[in-house]
């Protein structure tokens, strides 16, 4: 992987680079896909309507079945190419349907309108954005009224552990980001206080809700043959450690956010509003979609054709490749 620049940013990761497949990372990992899953669904489940979600920067869309479940919209949006065409081969095989839109797209510059999304989920992302109070800023921006945010701490137990025995454990305790990727394949780190502040400055109230997948590759360090007596172990362990585990033990804590004094969401004008005369009609399913998005560039209106869109203020055009819209801006 490499990076790609971006416009008033940081650089983006590339995950297209060397022919990377991120779906073989999970390769053997089943374990902690069912960490994360168990914590989900404990979140969404008790939401009683979750019209439009986003998952951002949501990969080949891992969870995005899990998502449909509960929400009757999910927007995947990633810089990768090849993550949003394994994205598309696997949940849109028959084509594009009503209740999964893909988007290539940069986190730092959101095709969005404000409030566009009930809820959002940001998985396994943060630790690639390197400004990340920008970031953090744009993805809330977004999204209305709850949030999930996987939160990769610095100050996790074998973080400590390791600080401890080379006598360096002060800069655990301190909230700069500890950055351990190189400028190619930017990997931060985080305090979670520095996060959680940030977020309540942006109107979140932050619940931490679970230390997920405590025993990452617990696999390697027991023999095949002993692994099917050890599983229930480690499983009902995970089960303890995510609730005993918050703030603390791994490097992965979930937060869980929520504001209640935003309004509903609010989508643009429809398209055939947004200019008269023009786009009277747009076929589904992209009338559905249309009305969350906004110039990337600019933040406006946009005009719409089956393939295309254009902005009606700064002439920027975004195209269609089978089920995937590129707002990019290079
Ligand atoms: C480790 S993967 C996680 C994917 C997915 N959330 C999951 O858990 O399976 C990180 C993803 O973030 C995407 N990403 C990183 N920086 C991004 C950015 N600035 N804008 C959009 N996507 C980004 C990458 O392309 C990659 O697909």
């Amino acid at each position: 992987m490499t990076t790609s620049s971006s416009p008033n940013a940081a650089r983006v990761i590339n995950y297209d680079a060397d022919g990377y497949d991120y779906r073989h990372f999970w390769d053997g990992r089943d374990y902690e896909q069912w960490a994360e899953t168990r914590v989900i669904r404990r979140l969404l489940q008790p939401l009683s309507t979750i019209d439009w979600m986003v998952d951002l920067g949501g990969g080949f869309g891992r969870n995005v079945p899990l998502y449909l479940r509960y929400a009757s919209h999910v927007v995947l949006i990633d810089y990768s190419w090849t993550n949003l065409k394994n994205a598309e081969a696997t949940l849109l095989p028959n084509g594009p349907n009503e209740r999964v839109f893909l988007i290539r797209g940069n986190i730092y510059h959101l095709p969005f309108r404000d409030s566009a999304f009930d809820v959002g989920a940001t998985i396994r992302v943060l630790h690639h954005l390197a400004a990340t109070n920008e970031a953090l800023a744009e993805m809330s921006r977004v999204i209305a009224r709850n949030w999930l945010l996987d939160v990769p701490i610095k100050h996790h137990l074998l973080a400590r552990a390791k600080a401890m025995a080379q006598g360096q454990s002060r800069q655990l305790n301190d909230w700069s980001p500890n950055s351990i990727g190189t400028p190619e394949e930017p990997f931060y780190n985080f305090h979670l206080d520095a996060i959680r502040t940030r977020l309540e400055e942006a109107g979140w109230s932050p619940r931490l809700v679970a230390s997920v997948a405590n025993f990452r590759r617990w696999e390697r360090a027991v023999p095949r043959p002993a692994r099917s007596l050890v599983r229930p172990v480690i499983y009902g362990a995970e089960r303890v450690a995510q609730r005993a585990g918050r703030g603390w033990w791994g490097p992965a804590q979930f937060l869980w956010l929520s504001r209640g004094d935003r309004p509903a969401p609010s989508p643009g004008p429809t398209p055939a509003q947004s200019v008269p005369g023009i786009n009277l009609w747009l076929a589904p399913p992209w009338n559905l979609l249309a009305p969350r998005l906004r110039c990337p560039r600019c933040a406006g209106d946009l005009v719409w054709a089956a393939n295309a869109a254009a902005c009606s203020t700064c002439q920027g055009t975004y195209a269609r490749t089978g089920a995937i819209w590129d707002f990019v801006v290079e």
